[in-house]
């Protein structure tokens, strides 16, 4: 088994977070190692101190923690490799996983139509450059998101568009996510055909493209749902990455749609949940 990199508990730098811990747990009674990180350091961009807990030449290893921007990511992968320690996801994958316009392609006909576009942090999006965005959706409904994380809790101001045909509101609501994502605005601009989709979502955890635990969204953890996964696995391969999370919602018609992919790394198991299938199983 691999060497598991868990974030470090901030208050006390040498054990592992408590959100993980369970986790943690789970891999060492597998047999596993477990080494720490140090994510507040990594996302200040000191990669270099942030893995200075992980034994020198540990092998490969994957990581179980909170969310990591891509080019953070990276700088971890690159500052492992140099202690011989290569990630069993190299940054590439993570990016692909992690952000909309890395899976989408793959999920095609399974999840909402996307459009997207780079943005930089805190830029202002004026009405020409949303009206040209959109344009391929043509009107209607829409939800408003980063490449990787929306405003869902901000729904009206800043994340659904009642009608792309109105370019001026479309337009506030797209500055207003840029607005309020800040520094951490994740790539770019994403706008999503909305779809009427069930609250609850069914997250499912993918091991070299098998399906190894369904679990609930984190966000309705006691909400059980079975999805259905006929067209997923195989969008699963498609996408071709070892380890990534699909969030299933049911649409008013019946269809189970993929609201969501995730790199496994990063996306949150909810709490209760026995970490021992998915962090006993790692290869
Ligand atoms: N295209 C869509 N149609 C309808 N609802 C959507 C759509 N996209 C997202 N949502 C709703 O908004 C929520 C947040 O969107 P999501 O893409 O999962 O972003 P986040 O990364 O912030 O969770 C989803 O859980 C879902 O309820
Ligand atoms: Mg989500």
């Amino acid at each position: 088994m691999s060497a598991v990199l868990c974030c470090a508990d901030p208050l006390a730098p040498g054990r592992v977070d408590p959100h993980f811990a369970a986790q943690a747990a789970a891999v060492r009674e597998a047999g596993g190692t477990v080494a720490l990180i140090d994510h507040d350091a990594l996302l200040a961009g000191d990669a270099a101190g942030a893995v200075r807990r992980v034994p020198r030449d540990l092998g490969g290893a994957w990581y179980r923690g909170w969310m990591i921007p891509t080019a953070r990511y990276g700088e971890l992968c690159a500052a492992l490799a140099a202690r011989g320690v290569p990630m069993n996801v190299p940054v590439d994958d993570y990016r692909a996983a992690h952000e909309l316009p890395g899976w989408h392609g793959a999920f095609a006909g399974l999840t909402p139509e996307s459009v997207w576009t780079p943005w930089r942090p805190r830029e202002v999006p004026d009405p020409g450059t949303v009206a040209r965005l959109v344009a391929p959706l043509g009107g209607g409904p829409a939800v408003v998101k980063d490449y990787v994380k929306s405003r869902k809790y901000e729904w009206d101001e800043a994340c659904y568009v009642p009608d792309l045909s109105d370019v001026a509101a479309a337009t506030r609501v797209v500055a207003r996510m840029v607005e309020l994502q800040g520094d951490d605005l994740a790539g770019g601009i994403v706008v999503r055909r909305f779809e009427r989709l069930a609250r609850a979502e069914a997250r499912v955890w993918w091991l070299d493209g098998a399906a190894v635990l369904t679990t609930a969204h984190p966000d309705t953890p006691a909400v059980a749902v079975a999805p259905d996964l006929t067209g997923v696995a195989a969008a699963v391969a498609r996408l071709g990455r070892r380890f990534v999370t699909t969030d299933l919602a049911l649409r008013d018609d019946g269809a189970w749609r993929v609201v969501e992919v995730g790199d496994a790394q990063v996306s949150d198991l909810p709490s209760g949940v026995d970490p021992a299938p998915l962090l006993g199983r790692l290869p």
